[in-house]
């Protein structure tokens, strides 16, 4: 059976929710997943594939997220990946191009990294949860966000198998 590794880098556990999420509809499929976090990911070559997640904050990527690429870069080369990030928390197209903008630069820090398929899914903020600095005057005085589709995530879990050719 293949296997898949789903991998997050998160601060606030929305973007290891959303890496849940795609594990189960995976397994659902017949799939056998293991979920871990970006800095406890364990063998990366016994996968048939990755999928890796990251949150963005401050227009980059979570510092797991690039040392989870580096630290697995001979294992990467081979083991196909597929990319998500969280996330906009308005939905204003600008937010999401530059979601994606942001994804994208992160991703060319990495240039032999090819994924097979990258997204980006919307982000949520609990201004009452965040710590410092997150904590400042334009964050705390938000409303409570979430724009995380549970329904698109799954639409896109399920385009993965053949996206990385495990289908
Ligand atoms: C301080 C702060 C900075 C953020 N910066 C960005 C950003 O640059 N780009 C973006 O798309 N989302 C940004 N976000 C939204 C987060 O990516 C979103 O809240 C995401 O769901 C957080 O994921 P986590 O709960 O896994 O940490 C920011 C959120 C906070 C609180």
């Amino acid at each position: 059976m293949s296997s898949v590794l789903v991998v997050h880098a998160t601060k606030y556990g929305s973007t290891r929710q959303v890496a849940q999420a795609i594990a189960k509809r995976l397994s659902s499929a017949g799939f056998d997943v293991d979920v871990r976090a970006a800095a406890d990911s364990g063998d990366v070559s016994k996968y048939s594939a990755v999928v890796l997640g990251t949150a963005l904050y401050f227009f980059m990527w979570r510092g797991d997220a690039h040392r989870f690429v580096r630290r697995n870069r001979a294992a990467l080369t081979s083991v196909p990946l597929a990319l998500f990030g969280l996330g906009p928390i308005e939905d204003k197209a600008e937010q999401w191009a530059g979601a994606r903008a942001n994804l994208e630069k992160g991703l060319a820090k990495h240039p032999w990294l090819k994924p097979s398929a990258i997204t980006v899914f919307g982000g949520r903020v609990e201004p009452s949860a965040l710590r410092f600095p997150d904590n400042n005057p334009a964050f705390r005085g938000m409303t409570p966000t979430d724009l995380r589709d549970f329904q698109a995530i799954d639409a896109w879990a399920d385009t993965l198998p053949e996206a990385l050719g495990i289908g």
